[in-house]
């Protein structure tokens, strides 16, 4: 295991600013992750884990411990039937190179989170979603490294606890779990309709009838490219805060207010808001705050036009997470991760 020393971690992080991490490495199995976790004990310093750095902000003052990035590779079925297949993925995976695979494979349930940048491994994380689907729906279960027993094991999708856009790996067990492999089980039968209300007014708009994954794949890239930068070459996170959560009681007052405020109910009875819908309806979209401009297709990113530090980006986010509370009394908060 080579391990490199002061390295910028904005070269490894899609938006682009941050300071040094003091070492990084690569892991490629699942002993190497327990090798550099012990070392990392044994010299009582922090550890990061980095997938694709498309979902993780690094601050100015960098990582005074060791960043070891995910490499571990594999893609194995390991049952098949009439109505589904399951298969393992490594951690280190190419997200969409997963999709488009599984697509290929004439499968289903993971297509229309097709185009997201990162790792395989990082998608329960978060429980990523786009576009009517999230990991959790077709998620069976994560190999992971316990680095406090430090050993081996399976949590079941109901061990992660996931929310929206939420898991035991960003909140309760924060830092304990690093995850190797996910295992999806995913179904030979083709999308049915209705869609997500951006995918299913596209289908409408073209007068489509046949959905196949890979119909759904092509559309989804195809909206996708015209609401989000391409962190390859702008640099953003993609959605840069969650969408608010709020209770029943405040939707009466926020209606009274903004009749046309778009709400979505969930399952347990609370309401999601758009984010980008307040962001924009409070004036910010498009907007150039400390080099950090609040992209024009979609309030939700923000883009790093000219930012030189995470004190620029900090400053940013502050203000427009103000604005929205002063306006519309919604917190809104951010989605990246820290390191
Ligand atoms: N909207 C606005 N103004 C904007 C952006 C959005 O009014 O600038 C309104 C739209 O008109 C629509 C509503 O907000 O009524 C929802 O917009 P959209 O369907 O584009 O989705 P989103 O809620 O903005 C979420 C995810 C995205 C995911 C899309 C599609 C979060 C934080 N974001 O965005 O995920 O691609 O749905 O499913 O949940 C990401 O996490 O990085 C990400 C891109």
């Amino acid at each position: 295991m080579d391990i490199h020393t002061n390295i910028p971690l904005k070269n490894f992080t899609t938006m682009k600013l941050g300071g040094n991490a003091r070492f990084m490495t690569e892991v490629r199995t699942p002993q190497e992750v327990a090798d550099v976790y012990n070392s990392a004990k044994a010299q009582s310093l922090p550890m990061f884990i980095l997938g694709g750095g498309s979902n993780v902000i690094a601050r100015d003052e960098g990582f005074n411990g060791i960043v070891a990035r995910m490499r571990i590779e594999g893609f194995d079925i390991i049952a098949d039937d009439a109505a589904s297949t399951t298969i393992r993925i490594g951690a280190g995976e190419n997200w969409d190179s997963v999709v488009k695979r599984t697509v290929e494979m004439g499968l289903s349930g993971i297509e229309a989170m097709s185009g997201i940048p990162g790792t395989a491994g990082a998608t329960p994380v978060q429980n990523v979603g786009a576009y009517g689907q999230e990991i959790a729906d077709t998620l069976i279960s994560v190999d992971a490294y316990d680095s406090i027993t430090n050993t081996f094991g399976v949590l079941s999708a109901a061990d992660c606890n996931f929310t929206y856009r939420d898991s035991i790996f960003r909140s309760d067990a924060k830092g304990r779990y690093v995850i190797t492999a996910i295992t999806l089980k995913l179904s030979k039968n083709q999308p049915q309709p209705p869609f997500y209300e951006a995918l299913q007014k596209y289908f409408d708009e073209h007068n489509m009838h046949i959905f196949t994954s890979q119909i759904i794949r092509d559309i989804v890239i195809q909206i996708r490219n015209s609401k989000l930068p391409n962190p390859a070459t702008t640099p953003n996170t993609g959605s840069f805060f969650k969408n608010a959560i709020i209770d029943k009681w405040q939707v009466d007052g926020l209606k009274a207010i903004n009749p046309n405020i778009p709400m979505y109910e969930m399952a347990d009875g609370t309401y999601k808001i758009p984010a980008g819908w307040l962001i924009e309806n409070c004036g910010l979209k498009g907007q150039l705050l400390h080099g950090v401009r609040v992209y024009e297709n979609n309030a939700l990113v923000l883009v790093n036009e000219s930012a030189t530090s995470y004190l620029d980006l900090e400053m940013a986010r502050n203000e427009i997470i103000n604005k929205v509370r002063d306006t519309f009394r919604v917190q809104i908060e951010q989605e990246p991760l820290e390191i």
